[in-house]
């Protein structure tokens, strides 16, 4: 591969809770530089700044953009903003990477990807669990045949609401993220669907289930669903009432699964060949070797210092930054962009329907009244 002749040029755009896990991963790429971050607090734009060593701060985009010309821009604002400001930057000419949710609905989405094709500018998304490395050694291991056609999938998100994000969410009814469409899961949902959608081909599968509320809240906060194509079925549970914890099981017709981002750990179930009670012998030896291989590669990675919890966020990175590069196409297509979108629309339509409720909170006004207040 022909070494890059230049350093991308990266500007990022939102100094809040999100952006320093974003700064100190492109810390560890040599192939780009961080030029400029922007925030419409300047406090917390200078603050970034600072940490990170970036030389310039701004409190106007106009003017980052054409001051600093950058190559990429990283948009790690609010969910409501994230249309707007995207076709801003590509028209600008600028390559993008945003947060997820990619957008506020499919509308929004269809609207951003059309800026893509017009700009001749590239896309990413935040949907960085697909770069982590277990995930990577998943979907390598599924390629390669291990655990037959994947047949069902089951993704869980434990998300303690006491925690320090959804604790603000919580005490505050006018918080940005209470007034989403989706609400709460609108802002976390995607992490355990894109996991989904990444190893389901159904693009429309049936949606069965809904969300629901713990009894000290007034805005829901649990979701169990499913989903049900021809071949495969998928199910997706967001729990408050279980430490966090990001799992997935795939099932196959040979074998299943288990990847634990949090423990950074995969475990292979391939089903016995030997019979009877020898079975129960040949699946615990099984158990044993998985927890020494994940053993020994936890240990030489964390000697390496190579344990993150963002990881994939830097493989994801450096797979679209390399896209840029190459001219060769986006990490992650602009169809399957639009696919998690579109299910995720699904989805609160859906559980609106179940529970009755027009929207996800009892502000009367609709959410993009909501939100363009906030732009
Ligand atoms: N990948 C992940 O695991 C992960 C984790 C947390 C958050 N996120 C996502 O990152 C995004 C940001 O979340 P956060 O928790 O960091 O939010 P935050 O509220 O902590 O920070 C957002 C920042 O953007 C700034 N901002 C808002 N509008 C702006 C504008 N028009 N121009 C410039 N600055 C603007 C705000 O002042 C604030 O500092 C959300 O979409 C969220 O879902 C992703």
């Amino acid at each position: 591969m022909p070494e890059p002749t230049h350093k991308l040029k990266i500007a990022l755009l939102g100094c809040g809770q999100i952006a320093d896990a974003h700064l100190s991963q492109i810390a560890r790429i040599d192939s780009v530089e961080v030029v400029a971050v922007c925030d419409v607090h300047e406090d917390l734009a200078y603050q970034a700044a600072a940490r990170f060593n970036v030389p310039k701060t701004y409190t106007n985009l106009d003017r980052m953009i054409s001051e600093v010309r950058p190559d990429v821009v990283h948009i790690t604002t609010p969910a409501h903003t994230h249309a707007d400001l995207s076709i801003k930057l590509l028209n600008a000419g600028c390559h993008v990477y945003v947060e997820k949710p990619f957008t506020l609905d499919a509308t929004e989405s269809a609207s951003v990807l059309a800026a893509v094709e017009f700009s001749n500018r590239s896309i990413c998304v935040g949907h960085d669990q697909l770069f982590d490395p277990m995930w990577l050694r998943c979907r390598d291991w599924i390629q390669r045949g291990l655990i037959g056609k994947v047949g069902h999938i089951e993704s869980i998100l434990g998300y303690p609401i006491a925690g320090n994000f959804g604790a603000l969410v919580a005490a505050n009814p006018n918080h940005s993220v209470r007034k989403l469409p989706g609400g709460l899961f609108q802002n976390t949902i995607s992490h355990p669907l894109y996991r989904i959608t990444d190893l389901m081909d159904e693009d429309q599968p049936k949606i069965i289930g809904g969300w629901h509320t713990q009894p000290e809240y007034d805005f829901p906060t649990e979701m169990q669903l499913s989903f049900q194509g021809r071949t495969q079925s998928a199910s997706l549970t967001f729990s408050t009432h279980i430490p966090p914890q990001r799992i997935t099981r795939v099932y196959g017709s040979k074998g299943s699964l288990e990847i634990d981002i949090d423990a950074q750990t995969i475990r292979l179930n391939k089903i016995a060949k030997l019979p009877g009670a020898f079975a129960k012998l040949e699946v615990s030896w099984q158990h044993l070797r998985n927890a020494s291989w994940n053993f020994a590669n936890n240990c030489w990675r964390f000697a390496k210092a190579d344990i993150h919890y963002f990881a994939g966020m830097k493989g994801l990175f450096e797979t679209f930054y390399g896209s840029i590069q190459n001219g060769t196409d986006p990490p992650i297509p602009p169809h399957q962009i639009h696919r998690v979108t579109q299910l995720m629309d699904r989805i609160f339509d859906h559980c609106r329907e179940q529970d009755g409720t027009s929207r996800i909170n009892n502000v009367s006004t609709t959410p993009n009244q909501e939100v363009s207040k906030c732009l």
